[in-house]
Parts: C-alpha cells; sequence; structure tokens
C-alpha cells in the first residue's frame, strides 16, 4: 500500500507567485504553494512533494471564494493547463502581473519601483493567436469530469494539447477560444474525419501510428495555412485526408505536410512538402509586411505584439540620423519598425533561418538601411565590433528567457551608449541585467504590455539612460 497523502485542511491563499501558483499558509502557518487557487479563496488541498523546499498543494475543495474569482469561459479549464488564469477577473491578473513587476524591480534590481508604469491592457481577451499546435494521442486525458463518474469514461484517441506534466497523455478539445474560427472547425473536422475512416492516432510512448501533429497559422487578412505531421509515410491515406481538407475549408490558402518518425515533435530539420496553395501567408505589424512561412517564427499576438513594439519604439525615441543595434532580432520585427524612423538599424541573432526572413522581409517592404548578422550577441559585442559598425545611439535587446548574457551586459555597460530600451518576457531575468547595469544606466521607465491574458506570462519593456 502507497502512503497516504497529507489533506490541508484549511489554507488561505494570499498571493500569486511563481508560473501563477497560489501562496498560502496552512493552518501552523507554513508557506504551501497550491495550484488551481486564486488569492482570496481559503480552499482544501492534497499536499504534493515539496518543490525547492517549499510545500506544494494540489486545489480539492474551495471552501470560501475570493471576490476575484470568476467563471472561467472554457469548458476544458479544469483538465488543459493552457489558461491557466480563467477563472481570475482580468483587472486581478493585471494586478498580479504589476506585483510581480514591482517585486522584481524593487528586490531583484534594487532600483526605485516608482518607475513601473501602470500596464497595458490586453485589447482582446479571446481568439488572440494566430498560432496553434494541437498533438494527436491514441491515449486520452481522462478528464476530472470523467474520472468521478466511472460509468461514462470515453477512451479512444485525443486531438488536442499535452496534459501538463503527463507527456504521453492529450486533452481532447473540441473548442478552444484562443484562435479565431475557422481553426475549431478544421481541428474538429480533422479528428473526426480520422476516426470516421479509422486512421490511427500517434502513440507518444512506443512512436507509432499515422497522424501525429497539426498546425493553424491564421493571418488577421484572412490568409491560413495549415500544416499536418504524420508519423508514418501512408501516402494514399495522407492525400485522401488533405484533399478532403481543402475541400471542406475553402478559406486555406496554404497547406503543408511533413513525414516526421523522430522521437520530437520539432520539424524544423525536416523536409516539407508543399500540397496546395501558397508557400507562405503574409502579417502586417505596424505597416511592415512579414511574410510567414510554415517554420518562421512570428510574434503569436499580433494586435498586442504592435502594441508593445510602438511602446518600445516610443522609448527609443529614434531621429532620423540615429544609428540604432537590434540585439536578439529574430525576424527583425523591431529592426524592420524601427528602421522607418533611423539612419541604420543593424540586426544580430543567432538563428540562421530567423535572419533569412528577416532579410526577405526587409526587401519586401523596400527596406535597405538594414544589416542583418548571424551570431551569438555575446560572441561578438565588444569594442572592437563597435569601432568596425560604429557606436549606436540606441541599442534595443529582446532577449530570450535566460535574458542577457554576462558578457553583453558588460559590452553595453562599457560602450556608454545613450539609450538601451529592454524588451522582456522573464521579469525575473530582465531586473537582475537591470540590477547589473544600475552603476552605468538609471531604470527611468518600465512598463508590462498584456500579451497572454489568462496565463502568467509577463512582457515588459524597460527604458535605461546613461548616468
Ligand atoms: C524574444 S525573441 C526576439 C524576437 C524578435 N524581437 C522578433 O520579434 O522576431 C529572442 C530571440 O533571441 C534569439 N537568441 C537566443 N539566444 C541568442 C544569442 N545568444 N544570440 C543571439 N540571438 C539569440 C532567439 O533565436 C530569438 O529569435
Amino acid at each position: 500500500m502507497g502512503k497516504k497523502r497529507k489533506i490541508y485542511e484549511r489554507i488561505e491563499l494570499t498571493d500569486l507567485g511563481d508560473k501563477g501558483l497560489c501562496i498560502g499558509r496552512d493552518e501552523k502557518g507554513e508557506v504551501v504553494m497550491v495550484n488551481g487557487g486564486v488569492p482570496g479563496d481559503v480552499v482544501r488541498a492534497l499536499s504534493k512533494r515539496k518543490r525547492k523546499g517549499v510545500a506544494q498543494g494540489q486545489l480539492l475543495k474551495v471552501l470560501e471564494e475570493s471576490p476575484h474569482r470568476c467563471e472561467p469561459i472554457c469548458k476544458h479549464f479544469d483538465d488543459c493547463g493552457g489558461c491557466k488564469w480563467q477563472h481570475l477577473e482580468y483587472s486581478a491578473q493585471l494586478e498580479y502581473k504589476n506585483k510581480i513587476v514591482l517585486n522584481a524591480i524593487r528586490r531583484i534590481a534594487g532600483c526605485d519601483p516608482e518607475r513601473v508604469e501602470a500596464p497595458v491592457p490586453a485589447n482582446e481577451l479571446t481568439f488572440f493567436r494566430n498560432k496553434l499546435e494541437f498533438t494527436f494521442s491514441d491515449k486520452r486525458w481522462i478528464t476530472l469530469a470523467e474520472a468521478k463518474d466511472e460509468l461514462n469514461i470515453k477512451r479512444g484517441g485525443a486531438l488536442g494539447f499535452h496534459r501538463p506534466g503527463a507527456f504521453d497523455k492529450v486533452v481532447d478539445i473540441d473548442e478552444c477560444w484562443l484562435q479565431k474560427d475557422p481553426s475549431n472547425s478544421i481541428r474538429n473536422f480533422v479528428k473526426k474525419y480520422a476516426v470516421d475512416k479509422g486512421l490511427t492516432f500517434f502513440n507518444l510512448r512506443e512512436h507509432n501510428g499515422l497522424l501525429r501533429n497539426l498546425m493553424i497559422r491564421t493571418g488577421r487578412e484572412s490568409q491560413l495555412m495549415v500544416l499536418l505531421s504524420f508519423g508514418e509515410e501512408d501516402k494514399d491515406a495522407i492525400e485522401a485526408l488533405l484533399k478532403s481538407l481543402i475541400k471542406n475549408f475553402p478559406q486555406i490558402t496554404s497547406l503543408f505536410y511533413v513525414i516526421n518518425t523522430k522521437g520530437n515533435d520539432t520539424i524544423l530539420d525536416l523536409p516539407l512538402h508543399h500540397f496546395f496553395g501558397s508557400q507562405y501567408i503574409e502579417e502586417k505589424l505596424n505597416d511592415v509586411v512579414f511574410r510567414i512561412g510554415p517554420k518562421s517564427f512570428f510574434q503569436t499576438n499580433p494586435g498586442q505584439a504592435e502594441v508593445l513594439f510602438d511602446l518600445a519604439l516610443s522609448f527609443a525615441d529614434i531621429k532620423n540620423d540615429s544609428l540604432v543595434y537590434d540585439l536578439y532580432c529574430g525576424i527583425g520585427s523591431i529592426s524592420l519598425m524601427a528602421a522607418k524612423a533611423a539612419k541604420k538599424v543593424l540586426g544580430i541573432e543567432l538563428v540562421p533561418e530567423a535572419i533569412q526572413d528577416a532579410e526577405i522581409n526587409a526587401r519586401l517592404n523596400n527596406i535597405d538601411n538594414v544589416e542583418f548578422i548571424v551570431s551569438e550577441v555575446e560572441k561578438i559585442l565588444d569594442d572592437s565590433f563597435f569601432n568596425q559598425k560604429g557606436k549606436p545611439d540606441i541599442i534595443i535587446v529582446d532577449p530570450p528567457r535566460a535574458g542577457l548574457h554576462k558578457n553583453v551586459v558588460e559590452a553595453i555597460n562599457n560602450s556608454k551608449v545613450e539609450k538601451v530600451v529592454y524588451v522582456s518576457c522573464n521579469p525575473s531575468t530582465q531586473a537582475r541585467d537591470i540590477g547589473l547595469m544600475k552603476n552605468h544606466y538609471s531604470l527611468e521607465r518600465i512598463r508590462t504590455v498584456d500579451m497572454f491574458p489568462y496565463t502568467s506570462h509577463i512582457e515588459t519593456v524597460a527604458l535605461l539612460k546613461i548616468k
């Protein structure tokens, strides 16, 4: 018999912490991080393993409801894990995001929290994503509701999202609020077609089965790309499915498929088969047109990306004689927008394919005052690089979650460049870097732009000025 797990009879949840977990205290005053609660709730919870020495609890019952609690809009909320904060009113989501930024600036950066400005809310709370990736699995996640009612458990395959913490289980989704239609109709059509025709769903442990992944990309100008990944090369079954998709969804403007028999779902290293329509879709961000292929990275919430980049560019206040560096430039979204105002922009990015896209997009928009370099920023940014390429007036950085490499911080500190605009998707590492720069740069402004409502993801833009 397994060890009986402890029940916390009463935990008062007081705050939101890392990864959207609630911080609470049990009857003895010990801190417990609870999954699924809302600050202000009093809950009963099942104790789970400690993480980094902190007790973890799984919510069992809400004993007293927080005034910030609201009804989730999605019927898959309890199982999916994609939009973890749907039970928290939107104004409270923003308040908690801002609190996390305030704490990071005060405690990690050691800077004045007065510099933190009110967050910019999202324009749209639903249907804001332009890309979703669904997974097929021959093992459906048994939902919490089904588990309670043992007689009505539906077995069989699923097409949806991975259940958090269970790599081989997929939550079957028939309604998602993240991407506008026909995204829902296409996903449900593919699943029904597969079941009707007896096509096999992928087994994520044994790596066999035909249907593996479905990616749907929607453009704001009614363009639509679909990419299907198959785990086996059954040409007849694949062609019949793709033809049926085109027939039933005239909205599809671009259709690809790929055979992926590898141990992982990544298709970036695999040749794609172009089956129908255009090779790409196009999307506009602030008057710059971007050509997006099936493997291209692109901002997933284009509406809020415009708001984020507008804010970054207003912080940068670029003049027509400015030389601007865009470090970690990706496909050059910021570089190309900045180039419209600047004398010249130089973008540096690690991924060659992203730079190829950036160069294509520069040509497409007749922008010729940009230069892109493929490299790790930390390997080339130093005094001799500044001497060779010119010392910039403004440096814009948009690093991955890990933040800036220490060599990059050092190079910026030594450069004495007038202004640094720091776009970030991780307030902790951004605050760490701002702290490492504070002897040379003062934090003038920092503001959150809410890109992903109902999640704990935070995007911020900070303006630093030379002291
Ligand atoms: C947050 S994204 C920036 C996206 C970009 N602003 C855009 O809109 O396309 C971070 C980028 O940094 C790149 N990257 C990660 N590590 C890097 C490094 N050491 N040097 C240069 N680029 C890096 C990633 O490939 C990614 O494109």
